[in-house]
């Protein structure tokens, strides 16, 4: 890693993303808000983390939950108003917070004014936005692909009117736009322009692989043919699209920053949305939030990573949890009761392992994305038949954050209105408050990660080895010119002996190392006596 220049902030930063109708509800009507979120930027500063991705606020029908976006310049009413998001910029900066906002540019709502224009007659101006095909001679849809959230449905919605399908990789009721059409892109960039002319800091751009399609939409392979948004978007012409929105980005001060969704299970495919560092700056890769938790699982992903985007020098980010997928935690805690482990001990262990995985997300080389709640190990909410709402069936990691222990847990709440989702079944006791009174608790050892990170530079900026270490523990280092940390992960239940032959002492430089962080708080600021405790991870310093 060479040092000396000015690297863009986002390489070191901590990323906690905000999911805007879950976070905290500051006027009563059971679902969260803008002004929510400015009552707890302080709570976030005190975390420490560097910049908050906050998911669409954004007036939309909500059929996706924000991500059916039918007015991308504006605020939603149920969230708040622009003249309260351009307060909530200039507050988070108050406070050294960058602000990301998600950007939806493969569709559209369908009650879009676009859309709507397009419904109306084959020659409207805004027709082409969308992408429409005729029926096949069979009258079947045009192709073979599925839409997501129902994977029985074509991804094909056929308009009786004008006798031609319309194209939606997602819900029929999100549209897929046409970059194809100048007038799309020049749109969209305008959207971009709007946004970063309001003072955020960045760009999370949503399924962004998909806003290139091969033009002669072929079938995908039938052994793909279930996957829905696979194989189809490969194509040159997405990756220029990418560089000219880089383009626009790179034309602000700032190092404003852009991270795409690129939702492809291939670490090598989605390294190559990083270009030849002309396209993204910073991209999702998901094998890590998928994998089970095992030494050699996270080893492969880890090596993957490492080999995909050096080549290129790209900036790995890591992710845990996320809106769209259960909850790492309640992830570890059905993998182990699907194994057979005593459901007595589960709970407990699923939190210990969410913590060792914590000590990972903040000390791995990249950039952490945090979803809201992992920093207090929240588990799902369950979700009773008549409370779902989500068609993707999300609705467990998006259930309300719990602020306190109370009945309403923060949210205010008025005779008879219930928050939009019911909160994770322990929040009586796992919930803010409680966590910030004892400083055992998940949400500290975030705190105590974050602040490690920022005194010692080698934990986000620098070199990233792996060694070798007994079976059921993941060990590496991090150096940065004069400065080496390790960090050792038991994946084990079993009290594990690091040997000398191991070499952490010789790898760290001089013994014996200290222990700047464990994952359970014990042992913090002592040497390390070479022991490693079921379930434990360690961040060690010279
Ligand atoms: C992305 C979002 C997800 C949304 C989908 C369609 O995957 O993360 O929440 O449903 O795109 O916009």
């Amino acid at each position: 890693m060479v040092t000396g220049s000015p690297l863009p902030w986002w390489m070191s930063a901590v990323v906690y993303q905000i999911y805007p109708r879950s976070f905290a509800d500051a006027n009563g009507d059971g679902i969260g808000d803008l002004a929510g979120i400015r009552a707890h930027l302080d709570d976030l500063a005190w975390l420490g983390v560097d910049a908050i991705w906050i998911s669409p606020f954004y007036p939309s029908p909500m059929v996706d939950f924000g991500y059916d976006v039918s007015d991308y310049c504006n605020v939603d009413p149920l969230f708040g108003t622009l003249e309260e998001f351009d307060a909530l910029v200039a507050e988070a900066h108050a406070l050294d917070l960058r602000i990301i906002i998600d950007w939806v540019p493969n569709h559209t709502s369908d009650r879009h004014p676009w859309f709507l224009d397009a419904l109306t007659d084959r020659s409207n101006d805004h027709r082409n936005w969308y992408v429409w095909r005729d029926p096949r001679s069979d009258g079947l849809p045009p192709n073979n692909w599925v839409a997501a959230f129902d994977m029985s449905a074509p991804a094909w919605t056929f308009d009786e009117a004008s006798g031609q399908w319309y194209l939606h990789l997602f819900d029929s009721a999100q549209p897929d736009l046409n970059w194809d059409e100048p007038g799309v892109v020049d749109a969209m960039h305008d959207v971009l322009r709007f946004w970063l002319d309001r003072g955020v800091d960045g760009i999370r751009a949503d399924v962004v692989h998909c806003i290139g399609k091969d033009p002669q939409l072929p079938d995908n392979p039938s052994e793909l043919a279930a996957i829905p948004h696979s194989a189809l978007n490969d194509v040159p012409v997405t990756h220029q699209r990418i560089r000219d929105i880089r383009n626009l980005l790179d034309s602000y001060p700032g190092d404003r920053v852009i991270v795409g969704e690129v939702y492809l299970l291939s670490t090598e495919a989605v390294a190559t949305y990083y270009g030849d560092g002309d396209e993204l700056h910073l991209s999702f890769n998901f094998p890590p939030l998928y994998a089970p938790w095992s030494e050699p699982h996270w080893r492969r992903c880890i090596d993957s990573t490492v080999h995909a985007l050096a080549p290129r020098d790209a900036w790995p980010t890591w992710v845990l949890s996320n809106h769209d997928n259960p909850r790492h935690r309640s992830r570890y805690d059905a993998a182990a009761l699907f194994r057979g482990e005593d459901p007595a001990s589960v709970v407990r262990r699923s939190e210990l392992r969410a913590r060792c995985a914590a000590v990972m997300l903040l000390t791995l080389r990249g950039t952490p994305f945090l979803f809201q709640g992992e920093e207090m190990g929240l588990l799902d909410a369950v979700i009773p038949p008549d409370r779902v709402v989500d068609p993707g069936g999300r609705d467990g990691c998006r259930a309300p954050l719990p602020w306190d222990g109370t009945d309403h847990h923060g949210w205010i709440a008025p005779e008879g209105i219930e928050p939009w989702l019911p909160f994770p079944d322990e929040s009586s006791t796992c919930n803010y408050a409680s966590q910030r009174d004892d400083p055992d608790s998940v949400l500290h050892l975030y705190r105590r990660l974050i602040a490690c990170r920022r005194r010692h530079p080698a934990l986000s900026l620098g070199d990233f080895v792996l060694f070798d270490a007994p079976d059921g523990v993941l060990a590496y280092r991090r150096t940065v010119d004069d400065e080496v940390c390790a960090a050792l992960i038991n994946f084990t239940d079993t009290t594990v002996a690091i040997d000398h032959h191991f070499g952490i002492e010789a790898s760290l430089g001089r013994a014996p190392a200290t222990v700047a962080i464990s994952s359970d708080g014990s042992g913090e600021g002592s040497p390390f006596d070479g022991r490693l405790l079921p379930d434990q991870a360690v961040v060690l310093t010279t």
